[in-house]
């Protein structure tokens, strides 16, 4: 595998773009290759075996591309498959999830708030990062798929925004949490709606920096650190409506990018 070969990372739509955006800024010379699952949005509510479809064609296709690494933006793939589509491919793998570890650290009221989605919150995974890492602190769990929706249609700021995100934050305060977890990569873009809600004494964490940083040790353990500067745009497909995704993804990813539909033969859905 050659050191010029790209990142391929994926989520269930936009949302990861946010991690996207952290391994754009610490490693501005690799060239990104990204697909948003928007067609098949929101994985939050799906079944194990339906994320694990989606996952599996996708990382297919970024591996066919040429991709040297794969980067799972999405805390729900995470949650569903990690350990399966290591077993399947043999490039390095970065997978997101909640940073419930630095949470229970930071916090001092011994309560901390996760924003997540249903599927990632009710994960063997996530119960295990609770039980690993947070079992002297009390963890309030918030599902919001509503959140993942808005953002999915460019929504990150307004009344809208701002009375959805009071919605499903009251409850981590009425607990006195006083950490806040960001446990889903759409939640990022709402991040400024979030810290304006809570104020400034509540800690909000988001963990696209560790992500982007573990890519890092991994691509240079493999010696597949990029030694030029990049010359190409990054790529982006999406499975979802082109036009709708080209306004979305536009204010979401201010870099130089070709956007192009996931190839059909990477869109059937579960079971075809
Ligand atoms: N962005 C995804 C995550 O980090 C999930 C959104 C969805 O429900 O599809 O969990």
């Amino acid at each position: 595998m050659s050191t010029k070969a790209p990142v391929g990372a994926f989520d269930s739509g936009v949302g990861g773009l946010s991690v996207l955006a952290d391994i754009r800024r610490l490693m501005p010379d690799e060239t990104l290759l990204y697909v948003a699952d928007s067609g098949f949005a929101p994985y939050g509510e799906r079944s194990v075996a339906y994320i694990e479809h989606r996952s599996g064609a996708i990382a297919d296709f970024l591996v066919g591309a040429g991709a040297k690494a794969l980067v799972v933006a999405c805390n729900t793939a995470t949650a569903a498959i990690a350990p399966v589509l290591r077993g399947r491919f043999s490039l390095p793998i970065i997978a997101i999830e909640p940073a419930v570890k630095p949470a229970a650290s930071a916090s001092r009221s011994g309560v901390i708030g996760v924003l997540a989605t249903e599927r990632t919150l009710l994960s063997e995974r996530f119960a295990g990062l609770v039980s690993a890492h947070a079992s002297g602190v009390e963890v309030v769990s918030e599902p919001c798929p509503d959140l993942v929706e808005l953002v999915e249609r460019g929504i990150t700021s307004g009344p809208e925004a701002l009375a959805t995100v009071e919605r499903h934050v009251r409850v981590l305060r009425e607990r006195r949490a006083d950490t806040i977890v960001l446990g889903c990569t759409h939640f990022h873009f709402l991040r400024a709606v979030v810290e304006a809600v809570v104020g400034k004494d509540v800690r909000v964490l988001d963990p696209g920096q560790p992500v982007a940083e573990e890519l890092r040790r991994r691509l240079a353990n493999a010696s597949l650190l990029s030694e030029d500067p990049r010359t190409t745009p990054d790529r982006i497909w999406t499975s979802g409506d082109p036009a709708a995704a080209n306004a979305v993804i536009g204010r979401l990813w201010p870099w130089p990018h070709e956007l192009a539909p996931l190839p059909a033969a990477y869109c059937l859905p579960p079971g075809e």
